[in-house]
């Protein structure tokens, strides 16, 4: 099978790009690095070619409300639009578990913008929510960060190793597209503030973790399920002990 990979340069897109070349099948790439930009549509139309299975692992450069929101609108317009000329038979996208209970923050709404368009857009599709990435663990500290401490909603998370995410992201595209959404988390359960607080520790950061119900996660208040999937997910392997070790970003 021909298969482009929209983001195939970032964390969860390497990962997938090299999974599926593995399994024998040809594998594009796809991002700005390598010639292919949705936001421009440079590149495109030579990528798509023959291709019988797009999946959109980009991400936007800036989380800002509007660099975001045009990011995820212009992107999809622009490859939806694409692989209706070039007969791809099915676009899969990754978003994330909660998005739309996540709506008071400019990141959520744009990716739900993202999924609204793929449903309207008469593909065939699959689309993926995953919890939060453990890679990630590392850039929702910062995001909390106050001087010395880290101000974090105790809300649950069950992040998944990116390596999870890359061998269900590998799984749905070699599947047929569901025409909906499926879901996917990591092995274990937690208070987002008490994860962090473990992370940190293990890190040797000296920053503090203040649990606060008030604290906003990329511009949204947490209830206690917001993050987490209770519609039986499709559950990764690695622990956070067993992918502390060898892939935390110190
Ligand atoms: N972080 C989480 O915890 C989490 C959880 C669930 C879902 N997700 C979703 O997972 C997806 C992938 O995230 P990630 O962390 O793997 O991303 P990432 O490592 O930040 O990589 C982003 C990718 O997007 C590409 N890109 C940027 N602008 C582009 C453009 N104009 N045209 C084509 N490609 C472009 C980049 O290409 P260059 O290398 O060429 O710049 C890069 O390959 C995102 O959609 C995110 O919303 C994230």
């Amino acid at each position: 099978m021909k298969i482009v990979i929209i983001g195939g340069t970032g964390l969860i897109g390497s990962k997938t790009v090299e999974r599926l070349r593995r399994l024998g099948h040809e594998v594009i790439a796809a991002s700005p690095n390598t010639g292919v930009n949705t936001i421009t549509g440079e590149g495109l139309t030579e990528a798509l070619e023959g291709t019988d299975v797009v999946i959109d692992l980009a991400n936007s450069p800036s989380f800002e409300d509007k660099a975001v929101m045009d990011f995820f609108e212009t992107s999809g317009r622009t490859l939806l639009a694409a692989e209706k000329i070039a007969g791809v038979k099915h676009h899969i996208a990754l978003s994330v578990v909660g998005t739309e209970r996540l709506q008071e923050s400019g990141y959520f709404r744009a990716k739900l913008a993202q999924e609204t368009l793929i449903k309207a857009s008469g593909m065939p599709y699959t689309i993926v929510h995953s919890t939060q990435f453990m890679e990630f663990l590392s850039g929702i500290a910062q995001s909390g960060t106050v001087g010395d401490s880290v101000h974090l909603s105790p809300a649950f998370v069950q992040p998944i190793a990116s390596d999870d995410v890359a061998d269900a992201m590998t799984d749905v595209a070699l599947a047929a597209p569901v025409n909906g959404t499926i879901e996917i988390a990591g092995p274990e359960r937690s208070r987002l503030s008490d994860l962090v607080a473990r992370y940190l520790k293990a890190t040797g950061d000296a920053r503090t973790v203040v649990p606060d119900t008030e604290a906003r996660y990329f511009g949204a208040r947490l209830e206690d399920g917001s993050l987490v999937s209770d519609n039986g997910p499709r559950l990764g392997k690695i622990t956070f002990e067993q992918w502390f070790p060898t892939s935390a970003r110190k």
